[in-house]
């Protein structure tokens, strides 16, 4: 056999790291990081059958909670409450579909980014009056909790909602919005015709909801209906716990996105809601086209949603029908 030699040129020579990053666990630490160290490391650890373990510094790992507190409705009960732990229960209850879990005062929401069947008209019945530990933490038994609240002390109460894009916001702010109108909804059914044509008051009231959005929520690349603004919600109630109107005040509306967007965003729903043409007459009073490239200042990034039907949400939009 030959043996060979192979000669390179310098340029074409890596650093070689110093021997105590041997087989190095993370390869962060590397003092240089090029590709034949990495290549190196992992052909090392993979000769040594180091394929998947991983050891861990003492003071980097956190105690774990005995087997009862898996799945753990209220965290505050757990023994040792660390961001390993904490994580480790909103995931193993996510797995098993249960999108909500109190943390003491607060009830942590996990977006499913799927419709679950928790909202339903029987659910809100299910929290209607009840204590906290007698069903399962859910956006609906904060509410109910606030309503009881201000039936029984005649106090305002607030609630706060707040969270990343995308984390669910406007998703339960909408059920906060209509479990209230379901449980303070008035018996008597109105009779004459103006407020027929304009629905109860609890259906005006959750119906403010998609003009609010068509206005001032957009498509982001992080969420497909960002609000792109800031909203108080404020709704009263009578004497004896009855809807009696609701009024909301908004600020910090993004302007920018009125005169140019990103190539994966858009602007306002309400541009190319008028454009779809399912409301008649709409496009012919505004004088439009039916091409949405004739507006430049709305089509500069998308102009569609995929699983969103513009037509359809305009309909929705405009209250008249
Ligand atoms: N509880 C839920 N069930 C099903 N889908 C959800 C739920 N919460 C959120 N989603 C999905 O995630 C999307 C984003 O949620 P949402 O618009 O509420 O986020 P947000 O917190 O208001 O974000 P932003 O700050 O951008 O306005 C929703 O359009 C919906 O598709
Ligand atoms: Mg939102």
């Amino acid at each position: 056999m030959l043996a060979q030699t192979k000669q390179f040129r310098k340029d074409q020579l890596s650093q070689v790291n110093p021997p105590k990053f041997e087989k190095a666990e993370d390869m962060a630490d590397l003092t240089y990081l090029n590709e034949a160290s990495v290549l190196h490391n992992l052909k090392q650890r993979y000769y040594a059958k180091l394929i998947y373990t991983k050891d861990f510094k003492k003071d980097q790992l956190q105690q774990v909670n005995p087997p009862k507190y898996e799945k753990a409705e209220d965290m505050s009960n757990l023994t040792y409450l660390n961001d390993a732990s904490v994580l480790h229960n909103l995931k193993q209850r996510y797995y098993a579909q249960l999108i909500y879990t109190y943390s003491g005062l607060f009830c942590v929401a996990i977006n499913p980014y799927k419709r679950f069947p928790v909202y339903t008209g029987r659910c809100a019945k299910l929290y209607r009056g009840k204590r906290r530990n007698e069903v399962p933490p859910h956006i609906f038994a904060i509410s109910d909790g606030a309503y009881v609240n201000m039936l029984t002390n005649s106090e305002n109460q607030s609630m706060l909602i707040t969270g990343e894009s995308g984390a669910g916001k406007t998703e339960n702010t909408k059920k906060v919005i209509a479990y209230f109108a379901t449980v303070g909804a008035s018996t008597k059914k109105e009779k004459d015709e103006s407020s027929q044509k304009k629905g109860s008051l609890e259906d005006q009231v959750v119906q403010t909801n998609p003009v609010l959005e068509a206005f001032g929520n957009a498509k982001t690349v992080r969420n497909d209906n960002s609000s792109r603004f800031g909203k108080f919600i404020r709704i009263h109630f009578g004497p004896s716990g009855k809807l009696a109107g609701a009024d909301i005040e908004t600020y910090l509306l993004e302007k920018a996105r009125v005169i140019s967007q990103q190539t994966l965003e858009r602007s306002y729903h309400i541009f190319y809601q008028m454009m779809s043409g399912s409301v008649k007459g709409l496009k012919d009073i505004c004088l439009l086209s039916n091409d949405v490239t004739d507006y430049y200042f709305v089509s500069q990034g998308k102009t569609t949603i995929p699983n969103v039907d513009d037509g359809e949400e305009c309909l929705l939009t405009d209250v008249r029908t």
